[in-house]
């Protein structure tokens, strides 16, 4: 099951970058700080080259994130993606994925959404945007109601809050950009970006 990978991660750098040549140092930077795990974002023009890139590596497993449909998630999954994450509950790119064997986690802001992803076979999913939606309180609802789901909680968290959102027995591992703020990879301030990582590291363990 892909959801025990996440599990060992426990938390994954969600990424939006705008030049593809950041792919390499930004690999280094989130590995040697003690991460194995990214979500690359479909929302710019180089994202698909920065997983390619990314996927040539063994310590580092590779996903998109921000996939909105089927063609989107094959592009994804051609160039090197592990996992898909989507923001929204889409049956038909959920029921790809699942026909094509790739890991799938569709976000889910309700209960309802939480049922159709049920209803297509799934058992983890993303519950997003976390803390807009309630954060863990609501997450902590969710989770005493659909008891065989497991979340990956994506939106608002941080260094601040990622304790109590992993303390969720149901939760699985959780997504968020603070660590790998666009501007530092834009600014190429890579060394933050690995300080950062090294910080948080240590308060999963
Ligand atoms: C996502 O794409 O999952 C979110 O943009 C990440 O949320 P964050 O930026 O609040 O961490």
């Amino acid at each position: 099951m892909f959801s025990d990978e996440l599990k060992k991660h426990r938390l994954i750098p969600v990424v939006v970058i705008d030049d593809a040549q950041d792919a390499a140092p930004l690999a280094d930077a989130i590995v040697s700080g003690g991460l194995g795990c990214v979500e690359i974002t479909l929302r710019t023009s180089v994202a698909l080259e920065a997983i390619k890139t990314m996927a040539k590596r063994t310590d580092i497993v590779v996903g998109a994130g921000t996939v909105l449909n089927i063609e989107q998630a094959k592009a994804a999954v051609d160039n090197g993606s592990r996992f898909i994450v989507s923001p929204g509950m889409s049956v038909s790119l959920v029921e790809w994925c699942l026909k094509n064997n790739v890991p799938v986690f569709p976000g889910c802001a309700t209960p309802t959404e939480i049922q159709l992803a049920l209803e297509a076979g799934l058992r983890t999913v993303k519950f997003f945007p976390a803390e807009q939606l309630g954060g863990v309180k609501m997450l902590t609802t969710l989770g005493s109601v659909f008891q065989t789901v497991q979340f990956m909680p994506t939106g608002g968290i941080t260094s601040e809050n990622l304790e109590d959102y992993l303390a969720i027995k149901q939760v699985v591992a959780c997504g968020g950009s603070w660590m790998v703020q666009s501007q530092w990879i834009r600014n190429r301030r890579f060394s933050i970006i690995h300080d950062e990582i090294q910080r948080v590291v240590k308060l999963l363990h």
